[in-house]
């Protein structure tokens, strides 16, 4: 394994996430259990959602709100081939639900300056097929939401926040991950809190955590609000393994709950940690005089952000590869903006989704940008002098 004296993640599990995961272990009772429903119901109380649903990955979380919203049992229900759009700067797996339950993905810009959903370009893509957003906040970033707000109420939208990248972001005081009807949180280990694998997925109303909740193990009736109902209608069924719609199982582990409890309890202090990094990397560029070849991503306006890593777009004049390799070469790990422009991957071309769609700022992205780490322990001195020197020495 390669060496970096500035990784994009450093082991982020400390003795006491351990401890309770031992603990867990040690109780034997591993499977989703009271860890599961704690982590839930304090998800909801910080956050100050409705209902929380632990799930094994951010992408289940993805799957499941796509997949409740063409779901039988839900009034407002999608059709085949129903739009929704999405910005193009996307995680894989924010945007293959959508196609996977026999949507219609339509691509959306983004802005350079908040890499974030593009709003002009977005009211420009709305037509009568489209019926929903998959809107992804990007690395602790986000769009205006006051005004994507509006288009949505406007144009009778469903929204669904991929709030993966962000845990912990505000806007206006408002948690990310509570505008839409639907929302998506990954701890996998680089983002803001670890569990290993898991997700968190939220919703708005009591229909769809029904729905969700039965979709994440097997379509199963246990534990739904209504099961004792359910069993009285089919009482020529065993009451205990009653499978009353379709289903998956996507459940997590109390070992994994625990341990991203563990974590969340310690969101805000590591929210905090990484903004005293992030503000000391700027200063130590301005202090280089080399902040004009590197352009570091500044929040938006109203966006208290709980930043991800260090997004940055070089001048220009410069030449991403080289600049990578060098940084590489030299310690610093370095990875693309999310996936870059994700229309360029082979796996869109073989499904033919871009066709004729050109995504200016996307691609400007894909072909300048770049994110480091931003570890949630203080820097020190040295640390910083020599990133900045390897910055410098890199052009
Ligand atoms: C925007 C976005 N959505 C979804 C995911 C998927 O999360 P997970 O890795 O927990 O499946 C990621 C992963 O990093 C992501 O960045």
């Amino acid at each position: 394994m390669k060496k970096y004296f500035y990784p994009l993640v450093e082991n982020p599990y400390r003795p006491k996430d351990i401890n309770e995961a031992i603990k867990v272990l040690k109780s034997s009772k591993i499977t989703s259990g009271p860890k599961t429903l704690e982590f839930q119901s304090k998800f909801s109380k910080k956050i100050k959602t409705n209902y929380s649903l632990l799930v094994n990955s951010g992408s289940s979380a993805n799957l499941l709100a796509i997949q409740c919203l063409i779901n039988p049992y839900r009034k407002r229900r999608l059709k085949h081939g129903d739009q929704i759009l999405i910005p193009s700067l996307c995680w894989s797996t924010s945007l293959w639900p959508i196609i996977q339950s026999g949507l219609k993905p339509k691509f959306v810009d983004v802005e350079k300056e908040t890499l974030n959903l593009d709003l002009n370009d977005l009211r420009k893509k709305i037509s009568k097929n489209t019926k929903g957003i998959m809107l992804v906040h990007v690395l602790g970033n986000s769009t205006n939401m006051n005004d994507l707000m509006n288009i949505i109420k406007k144009h009778n939208l469903i929204l669904i926040e991929d709030t993966c990248e962000s845990l912990g972001t505000t806007y206006k005081n408002k948690y990310l991950g509570t505008f839409g009807e639907f929302s998506s949180f990954s701890f996998y280990s680089s983002h803001q809190i670890s569990s290993g694998e898991g997700g968190m997925i939220c919703c708005k109303n009591e229909e769809d955590f029904e729905i969700i909740k039965s979709l994440r193990a097997h379509g199963w009736s246990r534990g739904l609000k209504y099961e004792k109902k359910i069993a009285k209608n089919n009482k020529q069924l065993d009451k205990r393994f009653i499978f009353y719609n379709s289903g998956f199982n996507l459940r997590s582990t109390d070992i994994s709950a625990s341990i991203g409890l563990s974590q969340f309890k310690d969101l805000d202090k590591f929210i905090k940690v990484r903004r005293a990094n992030r503000n000391l990397i700027i200063k130590s560029f301005q202090k280089k005089k080399i902040n004009n070849f590197f352009n570091i991503i500044k929040e938006n306006k109203y966006v208290k952000p709980s930043w991800f890593g260090i997004p940055i777009l070089i001048s220009k004049s410069l030449k991403r590869n080289k600049i990578i390799n060098n940084l590489e070469k030299k310690g610093v790990e370095t990875r693309p903006i999310i996936s870059g422009n994700f229309l360029k991957q082979p796996s869109i071309k073989k499904y033919k989704l871009n066709k004729n769609v050109k995504m200016k700022n996307a691609e400007y992205i894909n072909q300048k940008g770049f994110f480091i780490g931003l570890p949630t322990k203080p820097l020190g001195k040295a640390t910083i002098e020599k990133l900045a020197t390897t910055f410098e020495q890199s052009i």
